[in-house]
């Protein structure tokens, strides 16, 4: 137990002062024991929300898991998980969406870190795509840090009706009225495709002439990571080669931004230029 008192914890170094009968402790980095307290409640409560989360995640694939089966396909870089049909396809990402539906996976911190990147681009969206948004988080960062951008998501699952600025589609899709009109596409959600070389195509018609499409690659995009659930996972360099692919005659990858050393959301984002006109 910490707090006011003759005792000394040996993690902690100790200054005591004596001074009007008052005990004042202190760690090394100089905080008083409420500050220690609060910094260790703080770092419980983390844990246990890391530890929620995880189990959640493990439910959601145990549940999906109960409803189909996959064949598992390991290619130059890749794993993919391919189902029976389509219609199995959304089933599972329908159930894993609504198992997941308080999730939130990419961070403020990391949208606003994309925003400012497209600003020094020179980018100064209209209309911008998110794809895979569950809650809707990213284009509601991306509105508030782009002042006037009309900035929507999607998402397979019914869900997305319920969240701002969401509507509710799939990814693989060509929609023709968003065809050349986007500043920027974004998505971290690339591996629930079936097919990402289709849905990055598809991303990439939907840009504007010199227009941005940003695709995070984390640790949860990597071949072990895949599952039911998320059925497709590639090396850094695959994605880049599957991208770089995809938009064959449609424009030229662009930098990687290095964002590992994030401690909350350690990403690599891939980018893609359309070509302009
Ligand atoms: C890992 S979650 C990421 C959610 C959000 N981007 C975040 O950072 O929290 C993946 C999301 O993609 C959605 N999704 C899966 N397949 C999709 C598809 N083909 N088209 C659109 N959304 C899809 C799922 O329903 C789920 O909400």
């Amino acid at each position: 137990m910490r707090g006011y008192g003759p005792h000394f914890p040996d993690s902690h170094a100790r200054q005591i002062r004596l001074d009007c009968f008052a005990i004042i402790t202190s760690n090394g980095a100089g905080m008083s024991d409420e500050q220690v307290v609060e910094q260790d409640e703080k770092a419980a409560r983390k844990a246990a929300r890391k530890a929620a989360k995880k189990g959640m995640f493990k439910a959601a694939v145990a549940q999906v898991e109960s409803i189909a089966q996959t064949q598992v396909k390991e290619g130059d870089g890749f794993v993919q998980h391919v189902y029976d049909d389509y219609e199995t396809y959304r089933r599972v990402q329908e159930e894993g969406n609504k198992a997941k539906l308080k999730a939130q996976f990419v961070k403020k911190t990391h949208i606003f870190f994309l925003a400012e990147w497209l600003a020094a681009q020179g980018c100064r969206p209209g209309f911008a795509l998110c794809h895979g948004v569950r809650r809707g988080k990213e284009q509601a960062w991306f509105r508030k840090k782009m002042k006037g951008a009309d900035v929507i998501g999607t998402d397979i699952s019914e869900t997305a009706t319920q969240f701002e600025n969401t509507v509710q589609w799939d990814f693989h899709d060509d929609n023709p009225e968003w065809q050349g009109k986007a500043d920027f596409v974004y998505s971290n959600s690339w591996d629930h495709a079936y097919d990402p070389a289709k849905a990055f195509r598809a991303w990439i018609h939907c840009l504007k002439p010199g227009g941005w499409l940003l695709i995070d690659h984390t640790r949860g995009h990597s071949p072990k990571s895949t599952n039911v659930l998320d059925p497709f996972g590639a090396t850094r360099d695959a994605t880049a080669r599957i991208l770089a692919e995809a938009g064959q005659g449609l424009g030229e990858l662009g930098p990687v931004l290095d964002r590992m050393a994030d401690p909350d959301y350690p990403a690599a984002v891939l980018t893609f230029q359309r070509a302009k006109a």
